[in-house]
């Protein structure tokens, strides 16, 4: 199962990836949580103890392995460099474990302007590439709404692709936006899920804006969800309520993976 959750600033990605990511865990798959949004914060939501979180060096400021890998000076564009760079590796001897969940920071990579290539980012893509199409595990990636790190290749092994989104007309827009940048790398379908909803209301206007069968499922407002963040702790370990609604998203998405193979 490899999943891929994106979505406007704030909506809820990262407590959503964190929580989905803990339960499939508990459920014992082997689990990778990939931190792609540029404003990582995934491993706390995970629960990380501070320690290690601030241990967490991203993929792409990693130079000794960039240079190593691709066999090019970081910081460098469009020189010589290999495009296929090894990174099987890169999940097992990068990864940071915490409750059952291995975490993996991605980074940013200053592109410079579309179409530039640079060593951070061929490394990236095949990493990103790499751990769809290979991996055995379930992978979580926790997206900012660009989803520049998928090649075509690498979006058609996605199994769900999810936008967050809130109800509001802001987020309704990235979620439009995503659709369409989506479509352009051969992404066939959009699954949403609606967070933070506080009534009937909420939910009808997000329904609303969708299509037949995109509608995942809705995690309600939950103070509890608040909490967590304020007190740096996993919101799995402590919004029991919130757990049992992504409880019935995933299985929703359960069942779609097994009715499409
Ligand atoms: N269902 C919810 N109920 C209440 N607050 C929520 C809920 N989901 C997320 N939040 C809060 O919204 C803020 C943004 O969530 P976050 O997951 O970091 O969003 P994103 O990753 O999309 O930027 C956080 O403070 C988080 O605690
Ligand atoms: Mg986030």
């Amino acid at each position: 199962m490899k999943i891929a959750i994106t979505g406007k600033g704030g909506v809820g990605k990262t407590t959503f990836s964190s929580m989905l990511s803990r339960m499939f865990a508990d459920d014992g798959y082997r689990v990778v949580a990939v931190d792609a949004d540029p404003d990582a914060n995934l491993g706390l939501a995970l629960g990380f103890p501070k320690e290690v979180y601030d241990s967490i060096v991203p993929i792409s400021e990693m130079k000794k392995l960039v240079s190593e890998r691709t066999a090019a000076e970081t910081g460098t564009f469009n020189k010589m460099f290999k495009l296929n760079p090894k990174v099987d590796d890169i999940p097992k001897n990068y990864c940071k474990e915490y409750n059952g969940v291995r975490l993996l920071t991605l980074g940013t990579v200053d592109s410079g302007g579309s179409g530039c290539v640079c060593p951070e980012h061929v490394l990236l893509k095949r990493l990103c590439s790499h751990l769809i199409l290979q991996n055995k595990d379930v992978v979580v990636m926790d997206m900012e709404a660009g989803i520049e790190h998928l090649g075509r290749g690498t979006a058609q092994g996605v199994d769900a692709f999810i936008v967050v989104v809130e109800p509001g007309e802001r987020s309704l827009q990235t979620y439009r936006k995503v659709k369409s940048l989506g479509k352009d790398i051969g992404v066939k379908q959009v699954f949403v899920v609606g967070n933070k909803i506080r009534n009937k209301e909420d939910k009808e206007f997000i329904m609303s804006n969708l299509e037949d069968g995109e509608a995942l499922g809705f995690i309600y407002y939950n103070q509890d969800v608040i909490d967590s963040d304020r007190s740096n702790k996993s919101p799995y370990d402590t919004s029991q309520e919130t757990r049992e609604q992504i409880e019935a998203i995933k299985n929703k998405l359960m069942g779609l993976s097994v009715s499409c193979n």
